[in-house]
This record gives C-alpha cells, sequence and structure tokens, in this order.
C-alpha cells in the first residue's frame, strides 16, 4: 500500500528519495511522486507519474537539485492511478505539500465546505483537502498550521508535509498509518516503513498515534497533535539492508522461500528448554498461573496470516487442549463479537500493520481483553498495541504473498502450543517428542527445497490449468486453503480448498479431467479416509497432485515429503506447494513478486 519516505540534510535528495520509494515497491502501488526544496530555493519542485518509480524517475529532470523532499508511492482508494492523483498534493500557489497514507473519512465533507469557498481541487484524492487546510491556516508556524489542519480531519493518517516558507523543516503526524524517522548524522530520514531507511541509518524513532514530529537537518522533536512535548527514545533495527536485496535470485518470493531453513532455526533460537521439555516465550506476559486460566484461544489475522492462525488453533487445541479456534479478522471486527475475560485473543500479522487486524486489537483491548501478538516485525503497530507476545524473527519479507513469514508464524504457533500444554497437561514425554520434531524442520525444509525441480516440471503441467482444487483434511486443511491462496495470488489460476470431508458434499461435481486435485495426505490416523477422496476422484477421471508421506498410487504426482511428528506435518507439507504455486506463475510469465491489485500490507479498511 502507500508509501512515504522523506529527507532533510545536506545531501542532494532526489537520488536519495529514489532510491527509498524502490525499497517501498514491494508493498503494492500504483503511482509515484516527489516533491523537494532546499534552504535557498525559492519554492517547491514536484514530478509525478502513473506507474512504476522507474516511470517517475524517468521524468524527472536533470536539474532537480535540493536537500529537502518528501516522496510518495500511492495505492488508490480516492480516484484512479494517474498523475494527478499521486502524491504529493500541492495548494494552489504550489507552497504546501503533502504526502498522505490512510483514509480521510469525512473528506467528501471536508471539500464541499473547500469548493464552497472557492477552493479549486486538481485530484480527486482525499489527501488534498489536507493540503488546502494547510495552505488556508492562518498560524503562523508550519506546526500549528498542519496541527489547526489536523483537527478538522476524521480518518487515519500518515502525513509529511513541506512549506516553501519553512524549507528548514518537514513536519509529520500519525494516525493509525505509520511514520518512522531515521536519525543520521547531520540528516534526517522518514519513512512509512523502515524498509526504506535501513541503508542509510539504523537508528529509529517510532511516532505513536497522536504525535507528531518536526524534523531539520540536525534535529528533530516529537510532541503531541495537542502540541505538548513527548519524549522519543531512538532504537537500533536489527534487519541488515541486505536483507532487502534479492541476493542472486531472480524473484523475492523465490529467495524467501529458500531463505526457509534459516528463518525457522531463528524462530527456535533460544526458546528450547530441555529441562523440563517446554520452549520460553518471555514476551508473552502471561505467568503460569494465567495460562492455566485460559478457558479458549481466539486467533485473529488476514489473508496467508489467517491461514496460519488455523493451524496454530488446531496446534494448540491439540497439545495444549484449550478450545481454539482462527477467524478472519476482518470479520471479526465487524460482528459485534462477545468479548470473554477468559478467552486468550491472539493477532497474528507479518507486518503488524494490518488495518483490519489492528482495529480488532484495539477494540478487543477497549473492551478489556487480553491480546498477544504473533508479529514478523518488530515494533510494529500491532506488536505495540498487544499486551505480550512472540516475534516470529523471520527477517524482512518483500514478495507481496507470504512464504516464509507464513511458515515461522506456524512454527510460532507450535512453540506457543507446546509452552501452554506443558503448563497444562502435555506430558514430558510429549514435550520431549514435540521438541525433537522441532529440532528436525530447518533440515527438513532443506531436503524439501532440494526437490524444486521436479515441482517445477509438475507445475509447468499445470500452468494450463483453468482452476485447480485443494483438498486436506483436519491438519491439511488449513495446508490446502494457504496453498490454493498462493497459487490464485500469483498465477491468478482459479483455485479452491475444501476439506477432503466436504468432497462429496457438493465440490465432486467439478471433477473431470480438465480439473486437477492438489490432495494433502500425510500418514496420520486419517490416511484411509483421504486414500479413500483420492478413489472417488480418480473414478471421475481427475488428475491428483498428492502431497504425503510416501507415494499415493491414486495420484498422477506424488510430492513426498520428510515425516515429522504428526502435530508438526502442516509445517512441512505447505512448502513444496509455495514452489508450485511459484513455478506454475513463472510458467504462466506473471509478475510473482507483485502482483495484480495486491499490496503487502492493507493499512486501510
Ligand atoms: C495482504 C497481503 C497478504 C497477507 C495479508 C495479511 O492482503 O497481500 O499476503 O497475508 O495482507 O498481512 P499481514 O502483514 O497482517 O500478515
Amino acid at each position: 500500500m502507500c508509501g512515504i519516505v522523506g529527507y532533510i540534510g545536506k545531501r542532494d535528495v532526489a537520488p536519495l528519495l529514489l532510491e527509498g520509494l524502490q525499497r517501498l515497491e514491494y508493498r503494492g502501488y500504483d503511482s509515484a511522486g516527489i516533491v523537494i526544496t532546499s534552504p535557498k530555493a525559492s519554492g517547491l519542485k514536484m514530478v509525478k507519474a502513473k506507474g512504476r518509480v522507474r516511470d517517475l524517475e524517468a521524468k524527472v529532470p536533470k536539474r532537480f537539485a535540493g536537500t529537502t523532499g518528501i516522496a510518495h508511492t500511492r495505492w488508490a482508494t480516492h480516484g484512479a492511478p494517474s498523475d494527478e492523483n499521486a502524491h504529493p498534493h500541492l495548494d494552489a500557489e504550489g507552497k504546501v505539500a503533502v504526502v498522505h497514507n490512510g483514509i480521510i473519512d469525512n473528506a467528501t465533507e471536508l471539500r464541499a465546505k473547500l469548493v464552497a469557498d472557492g477552493v479549486e481541487f486538481l485530484s480527486e484524492t482525499d489527501t488534498e483537502v489536507l493540503v488546502h487546510l494547510v495552505a488556508r491556516s492562518q498560524a503562523v508556524t508550519l506546526e500549528e498550521k498542519v496541527r489547526e489542519a489536523l483537527r478538522h480531519v476524521e480518518g487515519t493518517y500518515g502525513v509529511a508535509v513541506m512549506h516553501a516558507d519553512f524549507s528548514d523543516r518537514i513536519v509529520v503526524a500519525r494516525n493509525g498509518s505509520p511514520v518512522v524517522l531515521g536519525i543520521g548524522e547531520k540528516e534526517m530520514f522518514v519513512a512509512s516503513d523502515i524498509a526504506a531507511l535501513v541503508s542509510h541509518t539504523r537508528q529509529i524513532v517510532t511516532l505513536e498515534d497522536g504525535e507528531m514530529a518536526t524534523l531539520k537537518a540536525d534535529d528533530f522533536r516529537t510532541y503531541t497533535t495537542e502540541g505538548s512535548r513527548t519524549t522519543a527514545t531512538p532504537t537500533t533495527v536489527e534487519w541488515e539492508a541486505e536483507s532487502y536485496d534479492m541476493g542472486g535470485h531472480d524473484t523475492y518470493m523465490h529467495k524467501e522461500i529458500s531463505e526457509q531453513a534459516d528463518a525457522v532455526d531463528r524462530v527456535l533460537r533460544g526458546r528450547i528448554d530441555d529441562r523440563f521439555s517446554t520452549v520460553h516465550l518471555g514476551g508473552l506476559n502471561l505467568d503460569a498461573r494465567e495460562a492455566r486460566g485460559i478457558r479458549r484461544v481466539k486467533i485473529l489475522g488476514c489473508g496467508t496470516s489467517y491461514h496460519a492462525g488455523m493451524i496454530g488453533a488446531q496446534l494448540i487445541e491439540e497439545l495444549a487442549r484449550i478450545p481454539a479456534d482462527a477467524e478472519p479478522a476482518s470479520e471479526f471486527r465487524y460482528r459485534n463479537p462477545v468479548v470473554d475475560p477468559d478467552t486468550l485473543y491472539v493477532a497474528v500479522s507479518q507486518s503488524g500493520e494490518t488495518y483490519d487486524v489492528l482495529a480488532a486489537v484495539q477494540e478487543l483491548k477497549r473492551k478489556g481483553a487480553r491480546v498477544l501478538g504473533v508479529v514478523n516485525v518488530v515494533g510494529s503497530a500491532i506488536a505495540r498495541e498487544a499486551d505480550g507476545g512472540m516475534y516470529v524473527h523471520a527477517g524482512p519479507e518483500v514478495c507481496v504473498v507470504s512464504t516464509k513469514c507464513f511458515t515461522n508464524t506456524v512454527v510460532a504457533f507450535a512453540l506457543l502450543a507446546l509452552h501452554l500444554g506443558r503448563i497444562r497437561d502435555l506430558s514430558v514425554s510429549d514435550g520431549k517428542r514435540l521438541i525433537e520434531g522441532l529440532r528436525k524442520l530447518p533440515a527438513q525444509i532443506a531436503e524439501i527445497l532440494k526437490t524444486e525441480d521436479e515441482i517445477k516440471k509438475i507445475a509447468e503441467e499445470y500452468a494450463g490449468a483453468q482452476s485447480m482444487m485443494f483438498i486436506g483434511r483436519v491438519r491439511g486443511y488449513p495446508v490446502a486453503l494457504e496453498a490454493s491462496l498462493k497459487l490464485k495470488e500469483i498465477s491468478y489460476i482459479h483455485a479452491e480448498a475444501y476439506p477432503a470431508s466436504e468432497l462429496k458434499h457438493g465440490p465432486l461435481a467439478l471433477i473431470e479431467p480438465a480439473l486437477p486435485t492438489v490432495a494433502i495426505v500425510p500418514d496420520d490416523e486419517l490416511l484411509e479416509k483421504n486414500r479413500a477422496a483420492l478413489e472417488e476422484i480418480k473414478a471421475r477421471s481427475g488428475r491428483i497432485l498428492a502431497v504425503a508421506h510416501r507415494e499415493q498410487e491414486k495420484a498422477d504426482h506424488t510430492i513426498v515429503v520428510p515425516k515429522n511428528e504428526t502435530e508438526l506435518d502442516p509445517i512441512l507439507m505447505g512448502i513444496p506447494l509455495q514452489l508450485l504455486a511459484y513455478h506454475t506463475a513463472l510458467a504462466m510469465g506473471r509478475d510473482i513478486d507483485k502482483p495484480r491489485n495486491l499490496a503487502k500490507s492493507v493499512t486501510v479498511e
């Protein structure tokens, strides 16, 4: 979704901002723009372009010097992608420039008032009202002008504002959309995502909702939207700038799939306690007595994170014997759910920014619930809002679709389930068995990744399919759901996922040679039932690809994955299907890292 990057210092700003925008490309966007000035300049210089950052770069004139600037990648909400609707937006005099992430809910109302006062709008965006409000403010300082403008605004924002009459500063504000300051040597950066900052500085300050900041070349200060000073404590970002590079792979997705053995190793590191056959999860902020008092677990997430949550719920129910389920956060927050004090709520999000998840967390907290976060991005909004939680330590994930983060999240849930289980009724020997299983995962993942060529061949065979069916039973069902989501997201092949048990209650009608089925067939207590489903499909001449622990004779192809402890099998069974989706999309010539219409972090409703 939309991205912001800004700089004030001594360096030539345009190349810096363009590089920053490139680092934000992964979030998904449709247009981009940049505005710059310098202390000596007489005004603002702006360039905007529909399309990619490279299209913007091509439009930037040779002489485009400046040392202060803000830039933006836009993901259209109000008004189609176009040069006019791209940010920054300027007032009529060209003195005020604004870039904005989020949505101004009362934009229509504000626009009508401004139009009645004679203001001419140049774009269809909600953001433009903010520009005119700042420009019309009679306040003396830029900070006051912005504060006054924001007072009229309802909705979410991360904004950065420049003013030709105040060219020594950038004023930023946050309400619901991330704003991160980067502290350099006699220079300051701002961005909506640390990805745009890490190649310049690792010292960052994350603004809270309701906070603003003034950035000057040699200092910055933070304060509330009411004007009282706040203390900003800089933190050091762990992620290296190189982890955002492609590192010899053709796509980020391929790189991230390939990194999973190391990523899983990281989520386990330092957490296993062999003495008590359990795991340490220091950040949960949940003591043993409280953990024993939990009567239900409700997991909330969106997209792939929701699927990881479904596997998590099964693990918790199976290992800790606490009733658990997962629900899309986007649904949960709109259905006025009963919030129960004995339920542990767990919010899952790779980015820690997804608006629907954040809003669900805020609603739960308002109602007094205890919420844990299972999050990848350290210090992100959901991580900060939650009462405690676990980081999944997958490292930066750049491809829009999630792979390594999904796997790490599921492993994190296995740790949580084991931890809760060992506080309750899971035996020492089961604890030990599962720990051994967890330790085997990285090597088993590496083994699966070695079968890529074989999976590629199968994928090329399926690449022409109009539609595909994915089936799995109990532990295999969320794996099927996630695999079908992955395939549709990047190949645009229509895919359905069904519990294998439901096949004969409807979807069997679809089975014919042209509709291939991918079946998750683990060697568990349901093996014979799954085999019966394969028979049913074969009897209707359906083609079958099985992901199993041994060759399935009814299947046309079997991808054999290493066996682990039954409870942990779903972690491994999803991995070959990431490669299947990848190679299918590749064979179809798709833009794998940036699938159409999708964004990495959906920060609006
Ligand atoms: C977007 C992405 C999905 C992702 C979902 C949740 O829709 O396109 O790939 O699974 O957001 O993201 P989160 O950062 O909360 O895990």
